[in-house]
Order: structure tokens, then sequence, then C-alpha cells
């Protein structure tokens, strides 16, 4: 896979028209991620929008209800066409065994791929305190995102989304078949806003992640061509 293929830029705009103007500002993006806030805004049509331009899609709706909720929402999404989706982990075993064949049946009645079905492990914006104070969950933060991806991985799912710094180690525990997505990336030159647990896209790659999910070191930078051409110009220079 290129080095630029595993580059998703999240559309963290609050409107279509936004998204669009980001999409036609950085054609070289193959892979874009719809989440929350312009799903909620915009509706299921950005869908059918990004994919008339041929791009990849990365619905990231973090699915956690209880499990007939979280099967049916996966069954929906699932029906769209896209690429990758998210569930909590801690929607449990029942959710997410019931998702990923949700998942395949309602891809096959579409009449599309059916997408990969991916588990958040835990929001890289929480640090160890947020775990221990004020989630009151008694486990040390590797080992807890190790657990979720294992939860995960015993389900049946394709993959898991995780913060650069715990990626070494679930893709040694997971092994090479299960998908690893990065958030929280953070070239050197860029600042890290409310992100905790960052790394470097180039060591984020080395330390086994499948694909970066890289936002606003690309989206608000005042020439976001540049930044995503200076990105692609250090992996290719490390390269990975
Ligand atoms: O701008 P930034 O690079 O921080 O964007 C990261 C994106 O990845 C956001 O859209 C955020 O919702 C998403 N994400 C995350 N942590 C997770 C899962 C997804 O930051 N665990």
């Amino acid at each position: 896979m290129a080095v630029e293929d595993r580059i998703i830029v999240p559309l963290d705009v609050p409107t279509e028209a936004d998204a669009i103007a980001l999409v036609e500002q950085l054609p070289q993006v193959t892979f874009w991620k719809v989440g929350l806030e312009l799903f909620v805004s915009a509706g299921p049509g950005i869908l059918g929008t990004l994919k008339n331009r041929q791009k990849r899609i990365f619905l990231d709706l973090k699915f956690h209800d209880i499990p007939n909720t979280v099967i049916g929402a996966c069954r929906a999404a699932a029906a769209y066409g896209v690429d990758l989706i998210t569930i909590h982990a801690v929607a449990g075993r029942s959710a997410l065994t019931g998702a990923v064949a949700a998942v395949g049946e309602s891809a096959l009645s579409a009449g599309c791929q059916p997408p990969k079905l991916i588990a958040i492990t835990l929001l890289t914006s929480l640090t160890s305190r947020d775990l221990a104070f004020d989630l009151k969950i008694p486990i040390e933060l590797p080992e807890y995102a190790l657990q979720m991806a294992l939860l995960a991985q015993e389900s049946g799912l394709n993959g898991a989304v995780c913060s650069p710094q715990e990626v070494s180690q679930l893709r040694q525990v997971c092994g090479d078949d299960f998908l690893l997505v990065c958030p929280g990336v953070r070239p050197n030159w860029s600042e890290t806003a409310d992100q905790k647990r960052t790394m470097t896209p180039v060591d984020a790659i080395k330390a086994g992640a499948d694909y970066l999910v890289i936002g606003r070191p690309i989206t608000t930078a005042s020439d976001p061509v540049a930044a995503w051409k200076k990105i692609g110009d250090e992996l290719a220079a490390a390269g990975v």
C-alpha cells in the first residue's frame, strides 16, 4: 500500500459545504473519516458525495449502546458501502459479536463489500489519570487498551483503534492480520491540542500502525497541502 493511502484525514467540520471544500482543497487524500459532527449535521448524503469522488470512507460513529441498538446501527452503516466502521469495545461481547454478523449480512444484501469493523479501545484524549481517578478503572492504561483489543479480536472484529503509544504491544499480541488504526498522531512540528498520547507519523508506522488518522496538523495548517506533503515526505524519507 502506498504510504499516502495509509493516512486517513478526518472531516471534522460542521457542514457538508465545509467538508466538500476540504476534500477539494486536498485532492491527494484518498481516505476520509466522517465522524459524529459531520454525520449528525450533514446526514448520510455526505457518504454518497465522497463515494462519487472515489474516496474511501472511515465512518467513525463510535457506536456504544445496548447490543440490539449497536447491531442495528452497524447493519445500517454497512449498507452505505463504507470501508471502516467503529464500535466501542466496552459495548461488550454480545454487541461486538452481533455487530460482526450484522455487518456481513447487511453488506451482502446491499451488494457491497463488508466494511472492516474496528473497536475503540480507549479514546486517545484520555490519560492514565482519567482512567484511574475519573473512570475508576484500576488497571494500567496500556493493559486496559490491550484487553479491549483482545476482546474485540475474540469477538471477530477486524481490528482496533488505539493510541500510537499502545500500537507496538497490540501488534505483538494481536498479530499481523489485526488492523490497527492510530489517531493521536502529531508531526514534531505541530501542536498536540487535546490529544494526550501522541507520536510522530514515522514512529507510529514503525511501531506497527496500518493506518494513521491525522486531522488538525493537516486541516488547520496554514497550508494544508504543504502539511500533507511534508508528512508524506517524512514517511518516504524514513522508508516506511
Ligand atoms: O485532529 P486530530 O488529529 O486530533 O483528529 C483525530 C481524529 O481521530 C478525530 O476525528 C477524533 O475523533 C478521532 N479519534 C481519536 N481517538 C480515538 C478514536 C478516534 O482521536 N480513540
